[in-house]
């Protein structure tokens, strides 16, 4: 037995149950707890590995995209739909950098099963502009700040910093510092550029409450 039929025969054995467990270990803790099991999609025939089309939401759009259970979010964002701007720097659930919103709740996207965020509400750094969207007015002023107080050097971590800004603020629009550094502990910045992140957050939530910086 070759490791493919290997893999399809135990796959076919666990069944729905099985899926469950591969997203467990693919993913974290927390996404495992707010997705019920039956949202694995089931195949139509006796492939596991057999794509399956889903809707997914992004950014106010709507897409049929083909997934496999194995494939994650990042992957189809990124190399299934063009939307480049969600970052993939470790790809393996580390640094933050690919980080988006499902339902406004940060994520990592390079860990998080694609069919899972099916029917859910997906934010990416391009969201910045659907009208009427409290996430879009948001995001927008998180970026504009981070303009503002030159929140990036490189670059590379801030579509995940933005996005994990954007979801602290919808949730607490006037966070304290501590609060601030522990929305964004999940979030690594490699240019150690902390100091104007912090600044970005803050000013954005000043402006966000008409104030001024
Ligand atoms: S690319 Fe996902 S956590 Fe680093
Ligand atoms: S700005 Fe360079 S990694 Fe954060």
């Amino acid at each position: 037995m070759n490791r493919r039929t290997f893999l399809k025969t135990s796959a076919i054995s666990a069944g729905v149950v099985g899926l469950g467990g591969i997203a467990l270990t693919a993913g974290n803790t927390t996404t495992v707890v707010e997705t019920p099991t039956e949202s694995v999609p089931t195949t139509s025939n006796s492939d596991p590995f057999a794509l399956q089309t889903v809707t997914l939401n992004i950014n106010g759009k709507a897409y049929e995209v083909g997934v496999e259970p194995r494939d994650m979010l990042n992957n189809i964002l990124r190399d299934g739909l063009g939307l480049i701007g969600t970052k993939r720097p470790c790809n393996r659930g580390e640094c933050g950098g690919c980080t988006v919103l499902i339902d406004d709740v940060p994520h990592m996207s390079c860990t998080y099963p694609a069919f899972r965020a099916a029917g859910h509400n997906i934010i990416t750094v391009e969201g910045y502009n659907m009208p009427s969207s409290a996430e879009s007015k948001v995001l927008n002023a998180v970026q504009l700040a981070w303009v503002q107080e030159d929140g990036g050097q490189c670059s590379g971590c801030q579509p995940g910093q933005i996005m994990s800004a954007t979801a602290l603020l919808l949730s607490n629009p006037n966070p304290t510092l501590d609060e601030i550094k522990t929305a964004m502990s999940g979030n690594i910045c490699r240019c150690g550029n902390y100091a104007g992140i912090i600044a970005s957050i803050q000013t954005a939530a000043l402006n966000l409450q008409g104030g001024s910086a």
